[in-house]
C-alpha cells in the first residue's frame, strides 16, 4: 500500500514489478570509492588497478559535501572532476551522488535548527552522519541547491551516467521530533483527513482514553514518553509522514538531476526503516539499490540464508537492483567486527546475489580507511593499498562477469513460491502492537529458508504485483489488510493458483484498528471461514495444544484460532484442552484452485504437516529436482533464455548428480553430467 505524496507524480520507470530488469546496457562492476581520504601519491594506481579488475563503474562523493562545497556558495569540483576524468581514460564511468546525508559543518553552525531532534527535544549533533531533518525548509533549500550545482557542473560530462540520491536514507535515524517535523506532521493530517478533526478522531478511535482533539495543531507526534502504550493509528500515521517526508525530500533531487540530464540512471540505497519503496519514493528511481552486508548475520550457516531472503525481499519491492555496496571484507565499528570472509566465499556470496536479482554490483570499499569511524571497515585493498586475495577474488569475478553479465542481462528470477513480503505498512502497523507475536517478515522469512533449503524456486511478490507465474501464493499473517487487494487473490486461485493464508489476516483495517465484521473479515468470502474464537499461547509447554492432520500432528507455539468451516472443508483439527476436535486448518476449492486457511503461525512443524497436500494442490517440484540442500539453485530467465545458478553454500565439498545442458558460463565446459562443487563452489550454466 502507498501513501499519496501531496498528488507529487513519479519521476521514474513505470511497472515496479519482482520481475522487472534494470534498464542499463551494461552489467556494471566496481566500488565506492573516496578520493577524499587519500593523496594524490595514495590515489596514484588506483584508476589503473581498478580497470585490472575490470571495473565498470564507480560510486563518489555521497560524504564529501564538505570538499564540493567548502563554503556557502563557494563550489569546488575540481577534486572529483580529476578523479572522473582519470578513470574515464581507464573506461570507467562515474555514479555521483548528492551528499545530503553529511551537512557540512558551515551549514549546521549556522543553522542548528536544522538538526534533528529526539523525542525529548534533544537536538543530534554535529560529527556523524544523518544529523540533519529532511522536513526542515532551510535543510531542504540546502540540499537542492547543492544537488542543482552538482547537477549542472557534471550534466555535459560523459563520464558521469548515474546517481545515487543521499545515501540509506533512515538507516541510522529515522523519527525526528524537531518542531519542523510537529508542524510537518500536523499538515500531513490535515490533507489526509481534508481538514476534518472529526474524521481524524474517529479513524484514530482518540474517544478511548480521552485522546479527543479539536484541532490539528493539538496533536503531538507520537513520542515514547508517555505512561503506557500509545494509539496504534496515531503512531502509524505519524510512521507514513515520515516515509513522505523522506520521499519529498528525495524527490526534489531527482527532479533536479532528470532535468538536468535526463539520461541520467538514478537509485537510491537501500533498505531501512520509514521508506516506502514501493511508493512515490521508489517510484521516482529507475531502479532501487541495495546494500548487501551478509556477515550482519554471524552464523556462517545460517548467513547464505539470510542473504538469500533479503535479496528477495528486496526484488519484491521494485524488483531487480543494483547494489551499490557489496560486502568485500570484515565489517568493524564500535563494538563490532565481522568474521573475514574466507577465500572463495565473496564469490559465492556475490553469485548468490546476481542469482538473486543483482543486475549490477560494487564492492564496499575500494580501500579500507585509516580514519573515521569506519577505520575498520574492511574493503578490497587492505590499509596499507597491498592487494591481497580479496582483490584477486574481486579481479577474478570481474573477469567472469564478462560472460555471466550479458547472459543474465534482462532477464528476470524464476518464482514459482510468492510469499507475500515487502508492504512496509503492514511490517510498520505490526510491530506498533505486536503482541509479541512475530513479524509477517519473520514468518515469511522462516518459510523462505525451509523452501530454499528444499530447493524450491521461492520469492516474495507483493499483492499488487502479478501473480500470473505463481504457482502458490502464502500470506503469512498479514494482520492489516487492503479489501482492495482481494479481487486479484480470488483470480490467482480461479486460474489454478493455490493460496495459504496464516492466522490473523485481515483482522485490521487501514488505519490499524480491528475491523467491524467477523474476522478473516474481507477474506471470508474467499476462504470460506469464519473465527469464532482465538487466543495466545504463553507457555504451550504447559497447555500443549496440536493440529492433527491425518495421523500427523504439529505442536503449535503462539496462537489458536478456531474456525467456523461451514463454507470450506476441514482439514486438520486441534487436539488439547477445550479444543479437541475443533477446526484448525481448511481448504476450499475455487475454480481450478484452492485455498487454505491455516488458524495458527506459519510455524516450520505447522508448514510441513500440511505441506505434502499443499504441494499437491500447487503442482510445485524443485527447481532442479536432485539437487542436495547444501547447494542454493536460482534460475534466471526472461521466458526464452535459462541461466542457472548453483552455488554450494555448505562447508563440505558436494556432488551435484546432474546438471542443466548447455554452456557453463564461469569454467568453458559442457553442463549436462554431475559435477563436484568445492567449498564457496559456484557453477553457472546457461541452457541450450
Ligand atoms: C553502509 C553505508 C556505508 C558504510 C557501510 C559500512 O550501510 O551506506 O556508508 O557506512 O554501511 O558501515
Amino acid at each position: 500500500m502507498s501513501t499519496e505524496y501531496h498528488g507529487l507524480a513519479p519521476l521514474g520507470r513505470p511497472g515496479l514489478s519482482h520481475r522487472r530488469p534494470l534498464a542499463l546496457s551494461t552489467f556494471h562492476f566496481g566500488a565506492p570509492y573516496y578520493p577524499e581520504h587519500w593523496t594524490e601519491e595514495e590515489r596514484r594506481e588506483d584508476a589503473e588497478r581498478m580497470a585490472e579488475a575490470e571495473f565498470t563503474l564507480v560510486r563518489m562523493a555521497e560524504f564529501a559535501w564538505d570538499i564540493l562545497e567548502p563554503e556557502e556558495g563557494k563550489f569546488d569540483f575540481s577534486l572529483f572532476d580529476g578523479v572522473i576524468a582519470r578513470l574515464g581514460k581507464e573506461g570507467i564511468q562515474t555514479m555521483l551522488c548528492t551528499p545530503t546525508a553529511t551537512p557540512p559543518r558551515w551549514l549546521t553552525a549556522a543553522h542548528p535548527d536544522i538538526l534533528r531532534m529526539d523525542s525529548r527535544g534533544v537536538p543530534m549533533q554535529h560529527g556523524a552522519r544523518q544529523h540533519a531533518c529532511h522536513t526542515n525548509l532551510v535543510f531542504r533549500d540546502y540540499s537542492r541547491r547543492i544537488t542543482q550545482a552538482m547537477a549542472r557542473h557534471y550534466a555535459g560530462n560523459p563520464q558521469v551516467i548515474a546517481w545515487q540520491t543521499d545515501n540509506e536514507f533512515n538507516c541510522h535515524f529515522s523519527e525526528c521530533h524537531c518542531p519542523a517535523c510537529q508542524e510537518g506532521f500536523q499538515n500531513f493530517l490535515r490533507r489526509k483527513f481534508g481538514s476534518d478533526i472529526g474524521r481524524l478522531n474517529r479513524a484514530w478511535g482518540t474517544a478511548f482514553w480521552a485522546q479527543t482533539y479539536q484541532d490539528f495543531a493539538q496533536i503531538p507526534t507520537p513520542k515514547p514518553d508517555r505512561p503506557c502504550y500509545d494509539n496504534p493509528a496515531h503512531r502509524l500515521d505519524y510512521y507514513r509522514f515520515v516515509r513522505e517526508s523522506v520521499a519529498v525530500f528525495q524527490h526534489e533531487q531527482v527532479a533536479i538531476l532528470r532535468q538536468a540530464q535526463p539520461g541520467w540512471f538514478i537509485i537510491h540505497n537501500g533498505c531501512f526503516r520509514h521508506v516506502d519503496y514501493r511508493g512515490l519514493f521508489g517510484q521516482d528511481l529507475d531502479a532501487l539499490g541495495y546494500d548487501v552486508y551478509p556477515f550482519f548475520d554471524p552464523d556462517p550457516d545460517h548467513r547464505p540464508y539470510s542473504q538469500a531472503f533479503n535479496l528477495d525481499r528486496t526484488r519484491a519491492l521494485t524488483g531487480n537492483f543494483l547494489i551499490p555496496e557489496h560486502q568485500s571484507g570484515g565489517g568493524g565499528q564500535g563494538g563490532y567486527l565481522h568474521d573475514t570472509p574466507e577465500p572463495g566465499e565473496l564469490r559465492r556470496m556475490t553469485y548468490s546475489s546476481i542469482a538473486r536479482g543483482a543486475d549490477g554490483i560494487l564492492y564496499f570499499r575500494w580501500r579500507t580507511c585509516r580514519f573515521g569511524a569506519e577505520e575498520y571497515w574492511r574493503g578490497i585493498l587492505d590499509h596499507d593499498n597491498a592487494p591481497r586475495r580479496s582483490y584477486a577474488e574481486v579481479a577474478q569475478i570481474g573477469l567472469e562477469l564478462k560472460r555471466v553479465g550479458p547472459a543474465v542481462r534482462g532477464t528476470h528470477v524464476r518464482v514459482d513460491v510468492g510469499l507475500a513480503t515487502g508492504d512496509i505498512d503492514i511490517e510498520e502497523a505490526h510491530d506498533i502492537l505486536s503482541l509479541g507475536l512475530p513479524n509477517p517478515r519473520q514468518s515469511a522469512q522462516t518459510l523462505h529458508e525451509e523452501l530454499n533449503r528444499t530447493g524450491y524456486a521461492v520469492g516474495c511478490v507483493h499483492p499488487e504485483d502479478s501473480l500470473g507465474e505463481l504457482s502458490l501464493y502464502v500470506i503469512p499473517h498479514w494482520a492489516v489488510f487492503n479489501p482492495d487487494w482481494v479481487p486479484a487473490l480470488e483470480r490467482f486461485v480461479l486460474r489454478g493458483g493455490t493460496l495459504v493464508i496464516g492466522g490473523r489476516t485481515a483482522t485490521k483495517n487501514l488505519d490499524n484498528n480491528v475491523v467491524a465484521e467477523t474476522p478473516p473479515g474481507c477474506l471470508h468470502d474467499l476462504t470460506g471461514v469464519r473465527i469464532v474464537e482465538y487466543g495466545r499461547q504463553n507457555c504451550p509447554d504447559k497447555r500443549p495444544l496440536r493440529i492433527t492432520y491425518g495421523a500427523d500432528h504439529a505442536v503449535t507455539e503462539m496462537w489458536y484460532e478456531v474456525l467456523d468451516a461451514s463454507d470450506a472443508d476441514e482439514l486438520a483439527t486441534w487436539t488439547g484442552r477445550h479444543l479437541s476436535g475443533k477446526t484448525a486448518v481448511t481448504r476450499r476449492r475455487l475454480g481450478r484452485g484452492a485455498v487454505y486457511y491455516v488458524g495458527t503461525m506459519l510455524t516450520l512443524p505447522v508448514w510441513n504437516l500440511i505441506w505434502p497436500r499443499i504441494r499437491e494442490d500447487a503442482g510445485v517440484e524443485p527447481l532442479w529436482p536432485g539437487t542436495p540442500s547444501q547447494v542454493e539453485v536460482v534460475l534466471r530467465t526472461d521466458g526464452q533464455r535459462r541461466v542457472w545458478f548453483f552455488m554450494n553454500r555448505g562447508d563440505e565439498r558436494v556432488r551435484l548428480p546432474r546438471t542443466p545442458t548447455g554452456d557453463s558460463l564461469l569454467d568453458d565446459q559442457e553442463g549436462g553430467g554431475p559435477v563436484f562443487l568445492e567449498r564457496h563452489g559456484v557453477l553457472i550454466i546457461r541452457e541450450r
